[in-house]
């Protein structure tokens, strides 16, 4: 099919923060422990406890910032459980999960330190669920206070003199939910308590973040804004891909074309909850100081065969990384009012960008996607439209996004067609194109990497022909590719 994508490369937008290119990790199944954490005496090469390959692989895709503890484990969290010497730390139930026994040995300075080994921000997510108002003020304290209160000293015998500074801070997780079964009027009164005592102590000022809306809950996000937007600075969305119903996720893996059609299609749905909530923000914010953030998003399906059910270990596609190739575009095109997006999850959980086993590790298709992205972060947001056909499960055939950093356009555009090529005209108008260049990750739609075959699916040399209408390029079916112009 032919398409054309007109890029307006003479004006420059909002500037893309490169948050909306972050993590999550949460105390669940193999994510924390196994996945980035094996302790110091673990045979796994690893630097104060933290693996060394998942450390090089997030940083060479220079994760920007990465949430934690959780997700529902975020409201069972007590953080004092977690410092002090890891032998005596206070063992729990992680109920959330699996009722498996979570021995804290992970907690605040492992948190941190594994931020510092990524050079990535922290965003850490307190407790409102079963956590006092003095539990989150002290932790805030703990981490951000320079002054000399028995809780900074008890940080300093710790082995941590100066503060961390962390900025980003969120008053609880799925508060409707998992987070307290809490109404949206009530919440927005505990909100303002709560987060009246996090105090911006010398050298840092919070940016907090309040318990958003579950997908198309437009009810929450408007009872949220009335009654606490001058308190907040942003509002945090939660939306998963599901392909049927959350009792029938299917299989990560094995799925026919109807299947992965709905799953597109699904994920396309961002865009009008998107649209959806920053309309309703805007009428209680005509300023549009409020921001809005995802910070769970991504593909949910049935665990892997064998495995436990609790952990939500899935396997990684190409499906997962159209996905994340469409969705990346659409929070693109919000750049000026996202100030942050975090993938489900880090390792080992929902949508990874890596697996692990034993001293296995596997980038997954979506890995690659952040990596092909990575030119969007901190450039300016450019205007672009495509035409194109739009496929039978309503979307268009095509997506793609366009930025400009240091003079270099980066177009990323994904053919979201499971047996279907895509032949692409790129004009980006206002701009001499004199050199072009790219990569590309394409594949069957079930094909992934193992870890008997990491490699499987990675990226490749973009054959891309610069003539006098524009930028030639063939996208494959089910493929992405992120296309650098200079001028
Ligand atoms: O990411 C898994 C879970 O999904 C999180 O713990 C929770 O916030 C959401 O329901």
């Amino acid at each position: 099919m032919a398409v054309t994508i007109n890029v307006d490369a003479l004006h420059a937008g909002a500037k893309i923060n490169k948050n909306l290119y972050g993590n999550f990790s949460e105390h669940l199944g193999r994510c924390i422990y196994g996945g980035v954490f094996v302790g110091k005496d673990s045979p796994i090469p690893n630097v104060n406890g933290m693996r060394t390959d998942v450390v090089e692989a997030l940083k060479k895709i220079h994760l920007p910032v990465l949430r934690w503890p959780g997700g529902c484990f975020a409201d069972e969290y007590h953080w004092r459980d977690g410092i002090g010497p890891q032998e005596s730390r206070k063992r729990m139930v992680n109920t959330n999960w699996g009722n498996v026994v979570e021995d804290n040995s992970f907690g605040t300075h492992e948190f941190l330190e594994l931020c510092s080994q990524i050079g990535c921000e922290p965003y850490i997510n307190m407790n409102v669920g079963s956590g006092s108002v003095r539990e989150m003020a002290e932790w805030v304290e703990y981490l951000n206070s320079p002054g000399e209160s028995t809780v900074v000293m008890e940080r300093i015998a710790n082995g941590r003199r100066e503060p961390w500074n962390v900025r980003l801070i969120g008053v609880g997780n799925e508060n409707w939910g998992c987070g307290g079964s809490m109404k949206a009027e009530y919440y927005a009164d505990v909100y303002r308590r709560y987060q009246t005592f996090c105090r911006n102590y010398p050298g840092s000022r919070l940016f907090r973040i309040a318990c958003g809306p579950s997908d198309a809950d437009w009810h929450w996000t408007e009872t949220l804004m009335q009654k606490a937007g001058d308190q907040l600075d942003a509002l945090s969305l939660h939306m998963y891909t599901i392909t049927d119903s959350w009792s029938q996720k299917g299989s990560a893996t094995e799925f026919d074309g109807d299947k992965y059609a709905r799953t597109i299609a699904a994920a396309s749905r961002m865009e009008q909850l998107l649209k959806g909530h920053l309309a309703i923000m805007d009428r209680y914010d005509p300023a549009q100081r409020v921001k809005l953030i995802v910070d769970e998003w991504g593909t949910w399906f049935d665990v892997e065969p064998g495995t436990n059910p609790a952990f939500l270990y899935q396997q990684n596609t190409m499906r997962d990384a159209m996905v994340a190739a469409l969705t990346l575009n659409i929070f693109n095109h919000h750049a000026d009012r996202l100030a942050m997006c975090n993938i489900a999850q880090l390792v080992n959980v929902l949508q990874s960008v890596l697996l692990t086993e034993g001293d296995k590790l596997v980038r997954t298709p979506t890995y690659h996607v952040f990596d092909l992205y990575q030119d969007h972060m901190e450039a300016s947001l450019l205007e672009s439209a495509v035409f194109c056909d739009t496929m039978e499960n309503g979307v268009k055939q095509v997506s793609a996004s366009a930025s400009v950093k240091d003079g270099v356009v980066t177009v990323t555009a994904a053919n979201l067609h499971a047996t279907e090529s895509a032949e692409v005209l790129l004009r980006l108008d206002g701009m001499n194109v004199k050199r072009v260049s790219g990569r590309i990750l394409a594949g069957e739609v079930h094909a992934h990497n193992t870890f008997d075959q990491p490699d499987q699916v990675v990226p490749q040399a973009l054959q891309a022909e610069l003539t006098a209408e524009g930028v030639r390029v063939t996208l494959p079916p089910c493929s992405v590719a992120a296309i650098r112009a200079e001028a």
